[in-house]
């Protein structure tokens, strides 16, 4: 049989990030930031002057990331074409690049494949809006992690001034609204939970009270 998929998909600023790859690490699985694929075709387009509408130029594009991942303690480094691209792809203006791009149908079909291929023994936990509903239909265990908006513009707001970054509370939140609905609204694989997804509202949750739910229901899937 295939290996096992855990899924875990929300709107940005929910935590899937860092309890995916907690949760990967406690059961040796591998991890699969998906948004940070998204992240790195934003940043290709750059670096190649192409514009976030030219579908017909960002498809090879994205076809032909070069891109390697290496896990760590802290979050993966990920280089592109060799370069050390870890704290650029991670910004917010990155993140709302990614998101116009992921708009794009043809884009999407393009990281298909190369998702899939993180699907390897002894099992994978992926990470992004579109895990459990289009990449791995037939994920064992599908997770849906939400916060509401404002307290998802706060974890964001803490772990900037965290890393001695101007920040300002008010425009985040207005900036994961924007995304949300960008990312709600869009007309292929718009954010939306499985309808096999267990949803949970991590709003009063620490990260660890929600890894240890995420490891209960995996073994209660057996
Ligand atoms: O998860 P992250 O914030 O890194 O994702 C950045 C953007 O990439 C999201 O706002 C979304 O538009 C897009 N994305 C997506 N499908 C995924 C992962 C990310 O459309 N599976």
């Amino acid at each position: 049989a295939a290996a096992p998929v855990l899924t875990v998909d929300g709107p940005g600023g929910a935590g899937k990030g860092t309890i995916s790859r907690l949760v990967a690490e406690r059961l040796g699985w591998h991890l699969l930031d998906s948004g940070a694929l998204y992240r790195l075709v934003a940043l290709a387009a750059a670096w190649h002057n192409i514009k976030l509408d030219n579908e017909d130029a960002l498809e090879p594009l994205a076809a032909n990331l070069d891109v390697v991942f290496v896990p760590g303690d802290e979050e993966a480094r990920v280089y592109l074409d060799d370069e050390d691209v870890s704290a650029i792809i991670r910004t917010e203006q990155a993140g709302d690049r990614a998101s116009v791009v992921a708009a794009l149908p043809r884009v999407r079909t393009a990281l298909l494949r190369r998702q899939r291929d993180f699907q390897k023994p002894p099992g994978l936990v992926a990470d992004g809006r579109d895990m459990g509903t289009v990449v791995f239909p037939d994920a064992e265990l599908k997770i849906f992690l939400t916060a509401s908006a404002e307290e998802r513009a706060k974890r964001r707001y803490l772990q900037l001034i965290e890393a001695g970054e101007d920040a300002s509370l008010s425009s985040l939140l207005k900036e994961i609204q924007a995304r949300d609905a960008r990312d709600m609204q869009r007309s292929v694989a718009p954010l939306e939970p499985a309808s096999d997804a267990i949803e949970l509202d991590t709003t009063q949750l620490t990260i660890p009270e929600v890894v240890d739910r995420l490891m209960e229901l995996l073994v209660q899937r057996g």
